[in-house]
C-alpha cells in the first residue's frame, strides 16, 4: 500500500508546486525525475538526495520532450505516477492576445501533457497500471478577466484528463485534474499587490491562500493506492473559493 519504490515523474519540477511535491514523493521513498526547461531542476533534485533526478528538456519541443520522456521511462524501468505539472501563466485582455500567445500557452499548459501521457500509458498498460494526474486550475472553472488563454487552456486539462480517465480506466490507470486556488509561488508573483492578496484571500472561506504543500497533499494522496476509485475528476483544492 506504500509507494515507496515506485517510479514518479514530475513536470515542471525546478521550483514551486513541482519541486515541493517532488520533495514530499522523495520522502515517501519514491524514485522521482524532475523535469524542467530551467537547467536548475538538476540542482534542486541532486538537494533532494539518491532516489532524485534532473533532466532539462522544453515541453514546448515535440520532439525532444517525446526523447527525454521514452529515456527516462526505459531508465525508471517502468512508470506507476506521472504529474504533469509544469504551466505557464499570463495576463492578457482577451481583445490584446497575439494568436502566437494562445498557441505558446496551449502548447505548454496542454500539448505537452498529451506529449507525455503518449510516452506513459504504454508502460503503465504493459505494467500493473498507474496514475495520472495533470495539473488544471480554478481558472477553468470560475478564472478570471484578462486569463482568457490560461483558463480555456485549464478547461482543456480537465477535459483531457476525464477522457484519458475513460481512455485508460480498463488497464487500472487512474487520471485526474487538480484544481488549485491562489498558490503562494513565484507564478503570478507580478500580480500580487496587497489589494489583490486580500481579494484572493477573501474568496476562500478558510481565509488564506494556498501553499506549494496544500497541493502536493492532495496529488500524493490521487496517487496513492487508496484513491484507486477515484478517475476522471477535477479536485478543487482551492479553500473553498469553487463553492460560491
Ligand atoms: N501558483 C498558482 O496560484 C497556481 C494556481 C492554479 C494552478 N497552478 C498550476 O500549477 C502548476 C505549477 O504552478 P507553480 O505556481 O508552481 O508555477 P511556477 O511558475 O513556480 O513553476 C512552473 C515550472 O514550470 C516550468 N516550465 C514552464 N514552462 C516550461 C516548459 N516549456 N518546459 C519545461 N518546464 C517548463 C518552469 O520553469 C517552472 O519551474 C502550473 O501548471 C500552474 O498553472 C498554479
Amino acid at each position: 500500500m506504500s509507494l515507496a519504490g515506485r517510479a514518479a515523474i514530475v513536470t515542471g519540477a525546478a521550483r514551486g508546486i513541482g519541486l515541493t511535491l517532488a520533495r514530499r514523493l522523495v520522502d515517501r521513498g519514491m524514485r522521482v525525475t524532475l523535469l524542467d526547461r530551467d537547467p536548475a531542476v538538476q540542482a534542486r533534485a541532486e538537494s533532494l538526495g539518491s532516489l532524485a533526478r534532473g533532466r532539462v528538456v522544453d515541453l514546448r519541443d515535440i520532439d525532444e520532450t517525446r526523447a527525454v520522456a521514452e529515456a527516462t521511462i526505459e531508465e525508471m524501468d517502468g512508470l506507476w505516477l506521472l504529474v504533469n505539472n509544469a504551466g505557464v501563466f499570463e495576463k492578457t485582455p482577451l481583445l490584446e492576445i497575439d494568436p502566437s500567445a494562445w498557441d505558446s500557452m496551449m502548447e505548454i499548459n496542454v500539448r505537452s501533457m498529451v506529449l507525455l501521457i503518449q510516452a506513459a500509458a504504454p508502460s503503465m498498460i504493459a505494467g500493473d497500471g498507474g496514475r495520472i494526474v495533470n495539473q488544471a486550475s480554478m481558472a477553468a472553472k470560475l478564472g478570471t478577466p484578462g486569463e482568457a488563454h490560461y483558463a480555456a487552456s485549464k478547461a482543456a486539462v480537465v477535459a483531457l484528463s476525464r477522457i484519458a480517465a475513460h481512455e485508460f480506466g480498463p488497464h487500472q490507470i487512474t487520471v485526474n485534474s487538480v484544481c488549485p486556488g491562489y498558490v503562494l509561488t513565484e507564478m503570478g508573483a507580478d500580480t500580487r499587490d496587497p489589494r489583490q492578496i486580500a481579494e484572493w484571500t477573501a474568496t476562500s472561506p478558510l481565509g488564506r491562500l494556498a501553499t506549494p504543500d496544500d497541493i502536493a497533499a492532495a496529488v500524493e494522496f490521487l496517487a496513492s493506492d487508496e484513491a484507486g476509485y477515484i478517475t476522471g475528476e477535477s479536485l478543487n483544492v482551492s479553500g473553498g473559493a469553487c463553492t460560491w
